[in-house]
């Protein structure tokens, strides 16, 4: 059952009904700037070795997917799975990885995935588990692709306010919007930001050796606060922003581009976003 009631859930819904365009602009414009440069880091976290068997839960485009592929190289096999058709158009439209493992996508809710028990050495969920409308079955799910001793990988946002980009788009859209679609904006990603609940969840899902890490990396839009304010068509909250009227689609560009004043740098936002990577062991 879809939870719509909670920000995540409202999102979720809304990546299984994302059109491709929406989702082309997450691919171009968000996964080279911040998921590719996480995704590395998340895979360094859970020492991803050669020959090993990974599946990557909300895949998405095939981020970390292809990153794993690459990392695990022929001798492995990677499957991803999401929920949203047009992000595994994406992914599948990309092809194989050049001397990397085989690479199956699925499309299936996270809570309930059409893959056999215990046929995994690694499972990785980068920025997807906020998502999900019931998160510990999803991590039960995870728990049950693994082998014994198989290593899980999550990475999910710290507090908005550790990542200033968004936090000025949040705003951004509570003063033209108000606060119920800022909170409904930021409650989405930014939804599960406590360190001790992510240790508790993966506790409770049976998991064991449980470290949860705090990082910090840079992030540059180097198209300014137009390209930060593009990501925007990728959000859960799109519909709504689309449906403004031209004067509040104006106004909410200038409130991006003079909340965004103290990130700028010649032109660019330079800022960093701050993730917890969890890691344990089934
Ligand atoms: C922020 S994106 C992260 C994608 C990918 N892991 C990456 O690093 O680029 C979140 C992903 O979670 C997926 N997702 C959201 N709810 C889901 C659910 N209930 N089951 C499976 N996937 C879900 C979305 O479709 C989307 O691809």
């Amino acid at each position: 059952m879809t939870n719509t009631r909670q920000p995540g859930g409202a999102w979720s819904a809304a990546f299984a009904s994302a059109s491709r365009a929406a989702m082309d602009v997450y691919a171009e414009v968000m996964v080279p700037r911040m998921f590719v440069p996480w995704g590395r880091e998340l895979l360094d976290e859970v020492a991803l070795e050669p020959g090993e068997a990974v599946v990557d839960i909300a895949c998405g485009p095939g981020t970390v997917t292809r990153l794993a592929a690459a990392r695990s190289g022929p001798a492995g096999r990677v499957t991803g799975c999401d929920l949203s058709p047009a992000m595994l158009e994406i992914a599948v439209g990309r092809g194989p990885v050049e001397n990397g493992a085989a690479i199956d996508y699925v499309e299936a809710p996270a809570d309930r995935l059409p893959i056999a028990d215990m046929t995994f050495d690694v499972a990785t969920c980068q920025q997807g588990l906020q998502f999900f409308p019931d998160r510990l079955a999803a991590l039960g799910e995870m728990r049950r692709a693994l082998r014994p001793g198989g290593r899980i990988g999550i990475a999910v946002w710290k507090r908005i306010e550790e990542c200033p980009p968004f936090a000025v788009l949040t705003e951004a859209i509570r003063e033209v919007a108000g606060d119920e679609l800022a909170d409904r904006y930021a409650g989405g990603p930014w939804g599960m930001p406590l360190a001790e609940d992510l240790r508790t969840l993966l506790e409770r899902a049976g998991f064991r050796d449980v470290r949860v890490a705090d990082r910090a990396l840079p992030i540059t839009f180097e198209g300014g606060p137009t390209q930060l304010g593009a990501t925007l068509a990728a959000a859960g909250v799109a519909g709504e922003l689309e449906a403004l009227s031209p004067q509040d689609k104006e106004r909410l560009r200038a409130a991006v581009a003079e909340r965004s004043r103290p990130l700028m740098a010649n032109s660019a936002i330079r800022s960093q976003l701050a993730s917890h990577l969890a890691l344990a062991r089934r």
